[in-house]
């Protein structure tokens, strides 16, 4: 049915279901699985295989989903195509036909719920429909708990008849562990009177889009199957256990990509959780306990963790250190010692051969190269330079509570701030100035001055001395 390679394709997937078995109220394709919902990692794959066309069936929550997709829109031209009431997957098929009236070409089908599938078996499910000229072609696998699948039922040579979902499957279907992804491709418009023949006539009464199969069968058109060997790149999220459990597979399987591909050490996969993302360079070690989410790029030769989140947007350069730290939104360079317990967020930007360290909070701010703020500060909205030295327990006041509004602070190159200082913004402390301790500064401190805002200390000279003595006197007797 499909003639020559470079076949028309366009694909659907069907979202409208209300995903009652996760018991939530969250739309089932809106859950995330590693930091990205499994609508979003189900259109990813879509994407890099390159269709056409994509035709989102929402139903449940639909103007939830359509505000979503609106916000994260797929990268191929696409619909949305709103099901009302859910009647089943075929009935969901059944509201992209009138979309398909001048189509001619290839339909892939996906459930809204398999957000482990990669466009490299969605292409070798393409491909075999291509080569094997069929109508309708089907991803197959095999399980060892085939409970909740539709069962491929074959015939005695070996061919595939039909598909029988687990609620209608007799105790024989039922043993059987080859079952149904419910990943197709459909060729338009040969399967168009196949799916407007569909009948509810079963236990869920329901249109299933799993009844195609037999109907092409029966009505002799070429079939064609592809085996996805590992059952768990098609696995489908029902549940919160089945979701959790697919976060694991993912989780796994980014790990050890990363180990067997790139040349990382993750010591620890099972208390390490690293989303399909997250690119790191090789010799770079994550110690136990992190949580790497999101649009992540480390560098070669680095330390991350034990227990540190990067929550994406987050680069950090060659041979840094991060230790016990919570990083989103960050950009870190080379050679930088971060942490124990830093917290960089909204924009911090920092050069290299930078120390943040212990209780160091560093938000909308640029820091220049080998600048250390080793203890105990907060730096907000600030440019801070090269070469300076943050005193511990240096905060920049950078918020003003009555207007609330944020105010800037400038720490040139060279700087240092003593120990407990507060710089109210908008301060600029200038090149190679310094703050004395426990200072309050609200006005500019030039270039090389030595800025002091505190009261003087005064010394009392035998002051305990008295005070012990008078305490020592005789009481003088009551009159
Ligand atoms: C379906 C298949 C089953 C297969 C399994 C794989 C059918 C009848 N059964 O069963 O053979 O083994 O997937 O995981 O197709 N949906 C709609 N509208 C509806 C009903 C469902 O859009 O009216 C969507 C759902 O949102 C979901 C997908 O279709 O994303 C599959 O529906 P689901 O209820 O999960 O089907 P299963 O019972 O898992
Ligand atoms: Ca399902």
């Amino acid at each position: 049915m499909v003639s020559g390679k470079n076949h028309r394709v366009r694909a659907v997937v069907l979202a409208a279901g209300q995903g009652k078995r996760m018991k939530s109220s969250l739309p089932k394709v809106l859950h995330e699985v590693l930091g990205k919902t499994i609508l979003s990692r189900i259109i990813d794959a879509i994407d890099t295989v390159e269709v056409e066309h994509l035709h989102i069936v929402v139903g449940h929550e639909a103007e939830q989903l359509e505000a979503y997709l609106k916000k994260n829109p797929p990268k191929s031209p696409w619909t949305i195509h709103v099901q009302k009431p859910q009647l089943g997957t075929g009935h969901a098929f059944q509201q992209v036909t009138p979309a398909l009236s001048s189509y001619y070409g290839t339909m892939l089908v996906l459930p809204g719920d398999i957000p482990l599938i990669t466009a490299s078996t969605l292409k070798a499910l393409i491909d075999r429909h291509g080569q094997e000229k069929a109508a309708v072609s089907l991803l197959t696998t095999v399980v060892d708990d085939p409970r909740n699948y539709g069962r491929i039922v074959r015939d005695a040579m070996g061919q595939i008849i039909q598909i029988v979902e687990d609620k209608d499957a007799t105790a024989r279907q039922k043993d059987i562990k080859e079952v149904n992804p419910a990943v197709y491709c459909l060729e338009w418009p040969a399967v168009a009177p196949g799916l407007a023949s569909l009948r509810n006539d079963n236990q869920q009464q329901e249109y299933y889009l799993t009844d195609l199969i037999g109907w092409a069968f029966s009505n002799k058109l070429p079939l064609a199957s592809a085996l996805a060997s590992d059952w768990k790149e098609v696995t489908g999220i029902n549940s919160r256990i089945e979701l959790c459990d697919a976060i694991s597979m993912l989780n796994e399987r980014s790990c050890h990509h990363l180990m067997s591909e790139v040349g990382v050490t993750v010591e620890d996969f099972r208390s390490t959780t690293i989303a399909p993302e997250v690119k790191v360079g090789a010799d770079t070690v994550i110690l136990p306990g992190c949580y790497l989410i999101g649009d992540v790029e480390i560098g070669c030769n680095c330390v991350i963790g034990p227990n540190t989140c990067l929550r994406g947007p987050v680069k950090i350069g060659d041979n840094s250190s991060v230790v016990q730290s919570n990083l989103e939104n960050t950009i870190v360079g080379n050679a930088c010692k971060i942490g124990p317990f830093a917290h960089m967020r909204e924009g911090a930007v920092i050069g290299n051969g930078i120390k943040i360290g212990n209780f160091v909070e560093v938000k909308n701010s640029q820091v220049g190269d080998n600048t250390n703020a080793g203890h105990l500060s907060y730096i907000g909205d600030s440019q801070v330079g090269s070469g300076v030295n943050i005193g511990a327990g240096t905060i920049t006041a950078n918020y003003d509570h009555l207007s609330k509004k944020k105010a800037n602070t400038i720490i040139a190159d060279g700087a240092s701030t003593g120990s407990f200082s507060v710089l109210v913004a908008p301060v600029k402390i200038g090149k190679q100035a310094v703050v004395g301790a426990g200072s309050v500064i609200t006005k500019e401190v030039p270039d090389m001055a030595l800025a002091v805002a505190r009261t003087r200390q005064e010394n009392h000279d035998g002051w305990v001395k008295k005070k012990l003595s008078a305490a020592e006197k005789p009481k003088q007797p009551v009159s």
